[in-house]
């Protein structure tokens, strides 16, 4: 039956990259709750309060509809009156990723007797899966391009209890009770859950070395981290985000004397060819392309054994895919990533180049898109 489903899948064109994408998204952000074969009996699953939802069961397709169940994926359980144990993952999923996604949930279904799942096993490589929303949306959306975040106003004052409330109910599952990353669910991950007590944070708005600024983790929180299983908690209220944030402070000595100063972020110029052809120049000429390629697709030499500073292996970006970047892909989110760098990771902060040369990396790098939008002036 399995079988039969995916024969038809590839026949029809869907792109078989995609279908290996929705396996290793799959494996990566969805196992351990709903189990490798989608019978909802994922390590995670015993210990959580309610029942999680077995796609094995045809009545669970029978029930809903496909846009109730992209819902829930997207926008997290209680965008469909279900519990938020159920993440948010829209932030890490495309259109044709979604739809992907489905026909894997589906082909789980088991009317009858014993049949083989559909491979789900993480790859090494699948550092770099999932991915998500059309090019170009977080330049739309302040959170994503505000160099420090919300104004500091708009933030209540901390409860710490309140957060913690929060944070064992959200977040504990993957990122363990104590904070330490080694929560039930973190088994198997790739990339694992973020060590919260060592708060070394790879989206950062400051200099490197220094702590995090409090919109940052307010950022990742917000929209997840696409590509990998920390999904999107834009569901929450903005007061309980920043709850967890200031929980999550507490939890970690690094922030001890308080988080860091955000670094100024000027207007970006217009992409215009001579900045784009100066971006390419400084790619060559700063050494980008030993880990991510002369072609800016990920395959440098350097790339080959890169590991973070838990000895655990990172990918470097691929330029043409854009949208799969952690930090957002919209041109401040680019120049951000490239001033404070990826703490924890071997990519470097660029911060000593001049504005203008990061400027001209960023509109360069967007004009790898394969989905460019990027129009030159
Ligand atoms: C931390 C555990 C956990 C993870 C990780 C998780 N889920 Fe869920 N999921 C749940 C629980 C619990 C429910 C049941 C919610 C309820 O019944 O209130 C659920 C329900 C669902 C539903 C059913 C919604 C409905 O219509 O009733 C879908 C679809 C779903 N999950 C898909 C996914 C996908 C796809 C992933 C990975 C991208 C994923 N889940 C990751 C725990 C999880
Ligand atoms: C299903 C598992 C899962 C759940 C649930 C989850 N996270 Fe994560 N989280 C991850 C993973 C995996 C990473 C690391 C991603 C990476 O390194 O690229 C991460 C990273 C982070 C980071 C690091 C951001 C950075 O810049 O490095 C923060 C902060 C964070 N999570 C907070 C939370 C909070 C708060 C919650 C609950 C509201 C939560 N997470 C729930 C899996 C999860
Ligand atoms: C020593 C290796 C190394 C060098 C040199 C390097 N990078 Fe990276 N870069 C990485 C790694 C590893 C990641 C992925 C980190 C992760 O996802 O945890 C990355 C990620 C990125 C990202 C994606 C960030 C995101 O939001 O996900 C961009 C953009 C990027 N690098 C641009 C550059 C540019 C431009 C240069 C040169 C000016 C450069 N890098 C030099 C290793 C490197």
């Amino acid at each position: 039956m399995n079988r039969v489903i995916w024969v038809v899948f590839v026949l029809l064109g869907a792109s078989p990259a995609l279908a290996s994408d929705a396996a290793q998204f799959y494996a990566a952000a969805c196992a351990t709750c709903h189990g490798v074969a989608g019978a909802g009996d994922g390590p995670v699953a015993a210990g959580l309060p309610i029942k999680v939802a077995a796609f094995t069961d045809p009545a669970f397709w029978a029930e809903r509809t496909d846009a109730v169940v992209e819902k829930a994926i997207r926008e997290g359980g209680p965008a469909i009156g279900k519990s938020p144990l159920m993440g948010a993952f829209g932030a890490s999923l495309s259109k044709d990723e979604m739809s992907a996604l489905l026909v894997y949930l589906k082909a789980f279904v088991k009317p009858s007797g014993p049949e083989t799942p559909p491979p789900a096993k993480p790859q090494a490589s699948g550092v770099e899966r999932g991915a998500t929303e059309p090019a170009g949306t977080p330049d739309d959306d302040p959170d994503t391009t505000a160099s420090s975040g919300l104004s500091a106003n708009l933030r209540p004052e901390p409860n710490l209890d309140a957060g913690a409330a929060l944070y064992r109910t959200r977040c504990a599952v993957c990122h363990g009770r104590r904070g330490n990353g080694a929560g039930p669910a973190a088994r198997g991950m790739d990339p694992r859950p973020r060590d919260l007590v060592e708060g070394v944070y790879k989206l950062t708005s400051t200099p490197m070395g220094e702590p995090a600024a409090q919109a940052d983790p307010y950022r990742a929180v917000t929209h997840g981290m696409r590509g990998t299983a920390m999904p999107g908690w834009n569901g929450l209220p903005s007061d309980d985000r920043w709850q967890l944030v200031y929980y999550m402070e507490s939890l970690s000595p690094r922030f001890a004397d308080g988080a860091g100063q955000p670094f100024e972020i000027p207007d970006p110029p217009p992409a215009t060819a001579a900045l784009v052809a100066q971006g390419e120049q400084v790619y060559d000429a700063s050494g980008c392309a030993a880990c991510h390629g002369a072609d800016g697709r990920g395959g440098g030499v350097g790339g080959a054994k890169l590991v973070d500073s838990n000895g655990r292996r990172v990918w470097p970006a691929d330029m043409t895919r854009g949208w799969r970047f952690k930090g957002g892909s919209g041109s401040v989110d680019i120049y951000r990533t490239l001033t404070a760098g990826i703490e924890g990771t071997p990519m470097p902060s660029y911060a000593h180049l001049s504005s203008e040369q990061r400027w001209g990396l960023v509109h360069w790098i967007r004009a790898q898109f394969a989905d460019a939008d990027v129009t030159l002036q």
